[in-house]
């Protein structure tokens, strides 16, 4: 079988400024840093094994380190082909003690621009880990116990390599033309078929030990959620995402923050004075649409949910279909998380010079490979993740537009995710959780199968780490107050169903 590697990162010379960055990045992450200090010495995490698929950024650097502060064993890659941090890499693989010819920290596997297998193979390479020396002569996998994800992909690949063990074989490959066709899909279906001949029970191994992952996106959190709609989630899960401070502040005012980076870094074009698009009115679509606003664009918006509609009308945005605005709109910006949002037909009608780029999770929202396809278009490489999609034939000849990391997230492809301070919040809830779903397995309290939020009061002790480094003082209850209102004077603060 598969012999697990060390690491692979782009180069370990740049670990040194990749310390730098991390040593700035801790004093922004009060959260993280007061998990350290709260829990450097229970060690609660000790014998946890997480494979970890997260952006391999700065930040997550300093969740990384956190992770094994508290006792924990991490192998890690990226969730996406375009959003390492090179140095980042090489600085959490060298670790903080180690050296270049002596590295001493966590095994990463993950550079910026893989290919589609290399990405498969990296978030394969977390989940084998080097024969345990504790685990018993007969356990054929030392394999992670955890799983911290973002966007899925770790657990897909246990899932779908477990269902297709059992089946006894992986399904053909997908074919353009046939429905969900693409060519992502087909490298994992080779992956897994790889495994499924070369090690027959991989999957039954690595999924037994697995105690429970928790899933940090959106768009991860959605397909935990019909994978226990269907009754085959393996184990229990926390949805990081839908903690308050994590899509209310992250999707929100990081992206507020990282949009305009992204672009920025990719193009220099003014936003002033021009006009938006942004599909999608959700936590991410809010916070792009007042980052654009806040630069003096004029934004419009769409949605398919009329509450999220209303809301953009009421903060002012003019609401409008895609169709309706394709020749009036210097950038479009897809946040849905759905897939088909801005089409081949769409792209090739756009405004001359527009910049497309998607802030979404997956690939899907931007038909890319339709677009590659319009008769007698040229691409151009203007820089990495920066192409010029060029028509050269009918009314359009000579027009072109700008798409901005291969319809990838921008804001990690063209430039490095939302900023420490915002992360503080996400990544304490991804440590919270690791430790509640770890600690509790076994116990009454134990998580059952199935997806969790984190309890409120936890919630509320996130944003509570976080309010200090920006001077905000809290007014605290008194007894008569928290009487009158009915709750505790130490939260929880509001009702379940209180939305923020
Ligand atoms: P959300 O569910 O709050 O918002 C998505 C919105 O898009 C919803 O209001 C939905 O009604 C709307 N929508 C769906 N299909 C549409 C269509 N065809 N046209 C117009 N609107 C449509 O989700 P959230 O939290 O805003 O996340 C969106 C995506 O961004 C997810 O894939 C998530 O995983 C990802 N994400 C990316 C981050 C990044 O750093 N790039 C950070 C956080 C989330």
């Amino acid at each position: 079988s598969e012999s697990p590697g060390q690491y692979k990162v782009r180069d370990l010379s740049l670990a040194e400024a990749g310390r730098h960055q991390i040593r700035l990045a801790e004093h922004e992450m009060p959260g993280l840093m007061s998990l350290r200090a709260e829990y450097g010495e229970s060690q609660p995490l000790a014998g946890a094994r997480i494979a970890g698929s997260i952006h391999m950024t700065v930040q997550t650097a300093v969740l990384i380190e956190t992770l094994t502060a508290l006792g924990a064993k991490v192998r890690w890659a990226s969730c996406n082909i375009f959003s390492t941090q090179d140095e980042a890499a090489a600085a959490v693989v060298v670790g903080p003690h180690g050296t270049v010819e002596d590295p001493q920290g966590v095994p990463v596997f993950a550079w910026k621009g893989e290919s589609l297998e290399e990405y498969w193979e990296c978030t394969e390479q977390i989940l084998l880990w080097p024969a345990d020396p504790d685990a018993g002569a007969d356990a054929p996998y030392a394999g992670p116990n955890m799983i911290l994800d973002d966007g899925g992909d770790a657990s897909l690949l246990v899932h779908d390599g477990l269902a297709y063990e059992r089946a006894g074989e992986v399904p053909a490959d997908t074919r353009p033309g046939e429905p969900n066709h693409s060519e992502e899909t087909n490298v994992v279906l080779a992956l897994l078929r790889r495994v499924l001949q070369d090690d027959p029970l991989r999957w039954t191994a690595i999924a037994e030990n697995i105690l429970g992952v928790t899933e940090e996106t959106t768009t991860g959190v959605h397909r935990l959620y019909q994978l226990a709609e269907s009754g085959t989630l393996l184990f229990p899960a926390i949805n990081v995402n839908d903690s308050v401070t994590k899509s209310k502040f992250d999707n929100k005012y990081g992206i507020r923050h990282s949009l305009p980076d992204g672009i920025n870094r990719a193009t220099d074009v003014l936003m002033g004075g021009k006009v938006a698009f942004v599909a999608g009115y959700g936590d991410v679509g809010k916070g792009a649409a007042e980052a654009f606003r806040g630069q003096g664009t004029r934004v419009i918006v769409s949605e398919i949910d009329p509450i999220c509609a209303l809301q953009a009308a009421m903060d002012g945005y003019q609401v409008a279909q895609i169709e309706d605005v394709l020749d009036e709109a210097d950038f479009f910006i897809t946040t849905t998380g759905n897939k088909d949002v801005i089409t081949a037909d769409h792209l090739s009608r756009m405004k001359n010079k527009a910049i497309v780029g998607n802030i979404g999770h997956f690939d899907n929202e931007i038909d890319m490979a339709g677009l590659a396809q319009v008769p007698g278009v040229t691409r151009t490489e203007i820089k990495p993740q920066v192409h010029e999609w060029t028509f050269t034939t009918g009314e359009r000849a000579g027009r072109s537009i700008i798409v901005l990391s291969e319809g990838r997230l921008l804001n990690l492809g063209n430039a490095t995710g939302h900023p420490s301070f915002v992360m503080s919040n996400s990544f304490a809830n991804q440590v919270i959780g690791q430790i509640e779903i770890y600690t509790k397995a076994g116990t009454d309290e134990a998580y059952p199968v199935a997806v969790h939020r984190l309890p409120k009061i936890l919630d509320e002790k996130v944003a509570r780490l976080h309010l200090d480094a920006l001077g905000a003082r809290l007014t605290e209850l008194s007894p008569a107050q928290a009487d009158y209102l009915g709750i505790d004077a130490d939260g929880p603060y509001k009702a379940e169903h209180y939305r923020y």
